[in-house]
């Protein structure tokens, strides 16, 4: 599917199907109004007989109108006539895709683009039409021996000016849409094809298509040489070997400092010995999301060229149980000489980035963040539309919920604070792996923090978001939150720049 920004007006567009807005009151935005007229007035008339009534998110799909070369035109209804909330705009464009989903339109123009957005202006809107009308348009139908029917879309019109930002904001959109796309497509498999091992394949192939990629792979060999026994306690109890990748971009100056992310890739997670309830074990073939997030935002970074240095580790595991698992109670040591009791071997995320923590230190990073499906208690807190975050660098966390409200990739930041840390305390050894009952995403936090103790951290838990992992058929990854990572880079590089 290509898309091309074009300024021209509708009366001047030549393309198979035009997509235009209408207001709930009738009011016609320009480019209805300018179709309007050429149509000799068909538009108010059917707006008049009550068959369009503009409501938001509202569709009518008119073939061959009066007067119009187009074959087909798409009405929207966009509600209110007011500049249109960013999810607004993203609903709408949504909206008049899958209205086209069972058609043999190949070539279409949306006008949708000049509709007003609070806040925000062109690039911003290219950005997001290419973003979501990517998202509408992903398909994954893989394992089907029916293939769905396959989309006609072949090119979409932006109606835009042409200048210097909106070609940005296209290329952007473009590779943002790129990078979610991979990372859905590798979380959406199941976990006996997705296991470790295929993900650090996976990894090795992604690195061989960009040049300013490399990598490393440390095999379970490797995690016992440097203690890492967090990370291989979870993955004792799988047939599965554990892996721990580490990629490296540099499209930054040679010794500055990289931005390093750390992914919990638990392929699978059963809970172990601390064995799920069965409906609990949907979904946890998601588990994965954090380092499949990894892999899109080098992606995407990569294909942008941004000039910075990052750094993505992936801590890959699969958490079962059997008579080589490890059991509650159980206490390792974990690679940063702190030991931990494990008191419920289901709170395994925590484990596995421990240790992949302590083990990003030494590129001496700027900044961590990592992300993980880390509990179910995120979704207690915020339900499935935004992220819960933690920090222990302030101004990190106002960067990070910044590039949330413009990605429309969005988190909310949860306390940090000291009180909580009493919750994980053990008798035994420096720490538990669980924090009781209440405040569970913070205790978490509390654990990883202190393996953080050397840099800048955020951590974000994406149990919510990463994925809908609820039961039934409504199960999907969403590629979140790769869109909020690459603004964060974006935002980076332009800080440089300044
Ligand atoms: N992978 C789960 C968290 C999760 C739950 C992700 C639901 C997506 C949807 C994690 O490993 C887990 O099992 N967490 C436990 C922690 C508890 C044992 C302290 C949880 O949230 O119940
Ligand atoms: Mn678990
Ligand atoms: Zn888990």
């Amino acid at each position: 599917m290509k898309f091309k920004l074009d300024a021209s007006n509708i009366a001047k567009q030549k393309t198979d199907c035009v997509i235009i807005g209408i207001f709930e009151n009738g009011d016609l935005t320009p480019s209805a109004h300018a179709l309007n007229k050429i149509s000799k007035g068909f538009l108010q008339n059917l707006i008049k007989n009550g068959e369009f009534q503009g409501k938001s998110g509202q569709t009518l799909l008119l073939y061959a109108v009066p007067h119009v070369r187009f074959q087909r035109v798409l009405l929207v209804g966009c509600g209110k006539n007011a500049p249109l909330t960013a999810r607004d705009y993203r609903k709408l464009m949504h909206a008049s895709i899958n209205a086209l989903s069972n058609t043999k339109v190949a070539h279409v123009a949306t006008f949708l683009t000049e509709l007003e957005v609070e806040k925000y202006e062109f690039p911003w809107k290219i950005k997001h039409a290419v973003e979501v009308i990517r998202a509408a348009t992903y398909r994954f139908d893989r394992f089907k021996s029916k293939k769905e029917p396959s989309l006609h879309l072949k090119e979409i019109i932006l109606y835009s000016p042409e200048d210097k930002a909106t070609k940005v904001a296209l290329k952007q959109g473009l590779a943002i849409a790129d990078g979610v796309e991979y990372t859905k497509n590798l979380a959406n498999l199941p976990s006996n094809i997705c296991t470790p091992t295929f993900v650090a394949t996976e990894a090795k192939t992604l690195v061989k298509e960009h040049p300013a990629l490399s990598i490393k792979v440390l095999e379970e060999k490797d995690m016992r040489k440097l203690g890492m026994n967090a990370l291989l306690a979870v993955a004792k109890g799988s047939a599965q070997n554990p892996k721990l990748v580490c990629i490296e971009y540099h499209g930054g100056p040679k010794k500055e400092a990289p931005i390093a992310f750390v992914g919990k890739g638990i392929t699978f997670d059963t809970g172990g010995i601390s064995l799920k309830p069965a409906d609990s074990m949907i979904g946890m073939k998601y588990d994965m999301c954090g380092a499949a997030t990894v892999l899109g935002v080098l992606k995407t970074a990569a294909e942008l060229k941004l000039p910075l240095n990052i750094v993505g580790v992936l801590a890959l595991a699969e958490n079962m149980p059997s008579g080589t698992a490890c059991k509650p109670e159980d206490i390792v040591v974990t690679m940063s000489g702190q030991t931990v009791e494990i008191m419920n071997t289901d709170a395994e995320g925590r484990l596995v980035l421990s240790d992949a923590l302590t083990y990003v230190e030494r590129f001496k990073p700027d900044t961590v963040i990592d992300i993980a499906t880390l509990t179910g208690a995120v979704v207690v807190a915020l339900g499935f539309h935004v992220s819960g975050m933690l920090s222990n660098h302030q101004p990190l966390a106002e960067d990070l919920l910044a590039a949330g409200q413009e990605s429309h990739d969005r988190i909310w930041q949860l306390p940090l604070w000291d009180e909580y840390q009493d919750q994980i305390k053990s008798p035994f050894a420096d720490m538990s792996n669980v924090g009781g009952r209440s405040a569970g995403t913070i205790t978490a936090a509390c654990f990883l923090s202190r393996f953080a103790k050397k840099f800048r951290w955020a951590h974000l838990d994406v149990a919510g978001t990463a994925a809908m992992m609820a039961g039934g058929n409504d199960r999907y990854a969403t590629g979140r939150p790769v869109p909020l990572l690459i603004q964060y880079l974006i935002q980076r590089a332009e800080q440089k720049d300044a």
